[in-house]
C-alpha cells in the first residue's frame, strides 16, 4: 500500500528520471510544474527549483533537498515556512572524502610541476617534504570537512580546522569565528574549503584570506581546494593570487558561474585543476530510500532529521 501524501519532484541539473523512479516506488510522485495548489503534496524533493515552485502547495510538510547544501532552497524569496532537510548520507561523504584526499595528494605530491614535466619530457625529481610537514586547513568542519580530516590524519598530514562554533574534533588544531581565522591561516599550507554558502561566508575565499595563507612552507607555497559553494571564492582574486605567487595551486570543482564559463581563465591556467561541481554528486538510489524513510517517520509524528536552521543558513 503506497503511504499516502504526494511528493513534488523538482530537479534542475541532475536527470530528474532517477529521482521519479526512486520515489514514485514508495510514493505518488508529481513533477514540477505540474502540483500548483495541489492538496495532496505534502513533501517536495528539490534541487535549483523555479523561483515560487513551493509557494503554492497548501498542505507542504517538509522540503528535502537533494544536497548537501541548502542555498539552492533558501534564496527563493517566497520560500513557505515548512522544515527544510539537507542530505546527510554516507555514500556522499565518501565520495567527498576521495575528492578531498586525491587534491591534498596531488598538491602534496607535486601532480601539477610532473604533468607538466611529463609533457616536456623532462625527466627530474622534485623535492618531496613528508606529509607531516605539511598543514591541511579545512574551512569548515562539519559532516564533510570532520570525515575529510579523519581520512588526511592517517596519512602524516597535520590538520586545523576552523567552523563558526569552535568545534572539536581529536587530531585537529580548531579555531572558531572571525577572531580564530588569521592564526588558523597562518600555517595552512593546504587550504580546504568546505562551507555552506550563507550570508555570512559568501565570498570569503578573496585575495585578503589567500594573502594570510602560509607562503613560506615546505611545499614552495600555499594551494587551494575548494569544493564548498562557488559563491564562496571571487575568481578573480584566485587568479590574481596564482599569478602574484601568493598561491601555487588552486584545485576548484565549485565556481561563481556555473557550468564554468567557457570564457573563464581557470580553465586553462596551469597551475588550476578544474571538476565540474563533482566532487560528491549526490546518487538518487543512495539518497532517496532514506527521504522516504524521513516522510513515513513525519507522517507518524516522528521529528524529522537533518533539519537545517533557517537563520544560519546551513
Ligand atoms: P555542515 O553544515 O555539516 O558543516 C558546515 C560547517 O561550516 C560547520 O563546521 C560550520 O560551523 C561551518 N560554518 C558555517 N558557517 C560558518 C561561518 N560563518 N564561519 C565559520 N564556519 C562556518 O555541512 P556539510 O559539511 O555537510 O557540507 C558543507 C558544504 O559542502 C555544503 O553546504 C555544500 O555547499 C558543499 N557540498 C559540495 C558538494 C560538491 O559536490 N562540491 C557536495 C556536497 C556538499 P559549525 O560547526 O560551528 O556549525
Ligand atoms: C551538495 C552538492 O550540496 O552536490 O550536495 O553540491
Amino acid at each position: 500500500m503506497p503511504a499516502t501524501g504526494r511528493v513534488l519532484l523538482s530537479v534542475t541539473g541532475y536527470d530528474p528520471h532517477a529521482w521519479e523512479r526512486q520515489i514514485a516506488s514508495r510514493r505518488a510522485v508529481v513533477r514540477e510544474p505540474d502540483g500548483a495548489d495541489d492538496p495532496t503534496i505534502r513533501y517536495a524533493v528539490a534541487w535549483k527549483h523555479p523561483r515560487g515552485a513551493f509557494s503554492r502547495l497548501p498542505n507542504l510538510r517538509a522540503i528535502f533537498s537533494i544536497g548537501a547544501g541548502v542555498d539552492h532552497i533558501l534564496s527563493d524569496p517566497s520560500l513557505p515556512d515548512v522544515p527544510i532537510v539537507r542530505v546527510v548520507a554516507d555514500d556522499l561523504t565518501r565520495h567527498m572524502s576521495e575528492y578531498v584526499v586525491w587534491r591534498v595528494l596531488d598538491h602534496h605530491r607535486q601532480g601539477m610541476l610532473y604533468r607538466h614535466r611529463q609533457a616536456q619530457g623532462i625527466w627530474e625529481e622534485a623535492h618531496q617534504p613528508g606529509a607531516p610537514m605539511v598543514s591541511v586547513g579545512i574551512l569548515g568542519l562539519g559532516t564533510l570537512g570532520r570525515a575529510a580530516a579523519a581520512a588526511l590524519i592517517p596519512l602524516g598530514f597535520r590538520l586545523r580546522g576552523w567552523s563558526r562554533s569552535g568545534t572539536s574534533m581529536e587530531g585537529v588544531e580548531c579555531f572558531a569565528g572571525k577572531d580564530g581565522l588569521t592564526a588558523f591561516l597562518a600555517e595552512t599550507d593546504i587550504l580546504v574549503v568546505l562551507l555552506p554558502h550563507t550570508a555570512e561566508t559568501e565570498g570569503i575565499v578573496d585575495y585578503r584570506l589567500l594573502s594570510g595563507l602560509r607562503r613560506d612552507n615546505a611545499l614552495g607555497g600555499p594551494c587551494l581546494v575548494n569544493a564548498g559553494r562557488g559563491m564562496l571564492q571571487k575568481e578573480a582574486d584566485i587568479l590574481r593570487a596564482l599569478d602574484e605567487g601568493i598561491l601555487k595551486e588552486a584545485s576548484l570543482d565549485v565556481f561563481e558561474t556555473e557550468p564554468l564559463p567557457a570564457s573563464s581563465t581557470l580553465w586553462t591556467h596551469p597551475r588550476v585543476f578544474v571538476t565540474p561541481h563533482a566532487a560528491a554528486a549526490s546518487d538518487a538510489s543512495e539518497l532517496v530510500p532514506a527521504m522516504l524513510d524521513q516522510m513515513d517517520a513525519h507522517d507518524r509524528g516522528e521529528p524529522l532529521r537533518n533539519v537545517v536552521d533557517r537563520q544560519a543558513g546551513y
